[in-house]
């Protein structure tokens, strides 16, 4: 499954600019969902060590043992207990990390929560600052700590945050305005860091899905409303879990070289309406 350096070897140089070949990659929320289809599909583009941080223990030691034996137990594949608004534990995982493997060259930052059908008047701001300091915060300190292991290491570096159309649009019809909120500041966020770390040679990009089919949206509750979301959708379907996979090898590769700060959405067409 893992690309070999045989292979490696006999592809074109476009080709070989849009893997991963011979990069430390970190992707934090890849226990289950979009992070972890994406670090498969960065053992598949070449990544020399795959590192998963998440707050699930039990679906992150069962996701990294199941990626390592899918690569042959070729490519090291490694599961940290990391809840992304903790900056202790990031620091001392992301230290374990370039220990072991030398500093990390991309960061998939994944990890992230959901609140919807909840009217901004009855918001409990307990769950708001909860879903903030998941979404937001917890980006900024996963991107300042890898970061910081990047410029150390005078490493060029690629961090993808995982926004969502949800940062530029109001979905319609649930109420979900501290989500929204929290995926625009993300996008802002981004771009700002593409900005300030340019001189450092690290690349901040955002993708920003739309709908996707995943755990996060199995909730009896939503289904009436996915009626709703796949009619606003031009490609009438949400996303499979593995439709951000191209995107997030394209935007942690040397093939995006001159992209920073950008965000790039992924939904299907919802956005066109
Ligand atoms: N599913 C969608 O429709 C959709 C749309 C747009 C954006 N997104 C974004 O994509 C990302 C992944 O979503 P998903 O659908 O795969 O969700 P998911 O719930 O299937 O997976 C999220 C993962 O993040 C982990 N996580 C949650 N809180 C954490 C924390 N505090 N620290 C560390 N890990 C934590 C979870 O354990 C889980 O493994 C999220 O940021 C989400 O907002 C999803």
């Amino acid at each position: 499954m893992p690309l070999t350096r045989d292979i490696y070897e006999r592809m074109t140089p476009s080709m070989q600019k849009m893997t991963l070949f011979g990069k430390v990659v970190i992707v934090t929320g890849g226990a289950r969902g979009l992070g972890n289809h994406m670090a498969r599909a960065c053992v598949e583009a070449g990544a020399k060590a795959l590192i998963i941080f998440d707050a699930n223990q039990e679906l992150g030691d069962e996701s990294a043992a199941e990626l390592h034996r899918l690569t042959g137990n070729t490519i090291p594949v490694e599961f940290f207990k990391v809840d992304v608004r903790d900056g202790g534990a990031i620091e001392d995982a992301v230290k374990a990390v370039v220990d072991k493997y030398g500093a990390p060259d991309v960061l998939i930052n994944s990890a992230g929560i959901a609140d919807s059908n909840i009217p901004a008047e009855t918001y409990d701001h307990v769950m708001f600052r909860r879903l903030i300091d998941i979404n937001l915060t917890g980006s900024f300190l996963m991107s300042q700590t890898v970061g910081k292991a990047m410029m150390a290491a005078g490493k060029p570096g690629s961090i993808v945050l995982v926004a969502s159309m949800s940062g530029s649009i109001v979905n319609y019809p649930q109420e979900q305005s501290c989500y929204n909120a929290s995926k625009a500041g993300v996008i802002q966020f981004g771009k700002s860091l593409g900005a300030e770390w340019a001189k450092y040679n690290i690349r901040v990009n955002c993708i920003s899905p739309g709908y996707m089919d995943t755990a996060l949206n199995n909730v009896p509750a939503l289904d009436a409303q996915k009626v709703i979301w796949k009619s606003l959708t031009p490609q009438n379907r949400l996303g499979a879990v593995d439709d951000l996979n191209g995107l997030a090898i394209y935007l942690g590769s040397d093939a995006s070289g001159f992209m920073t700060g950008t965000q790039v959405i992924i939904d299907g067409g919802y956005t066109c309406y």
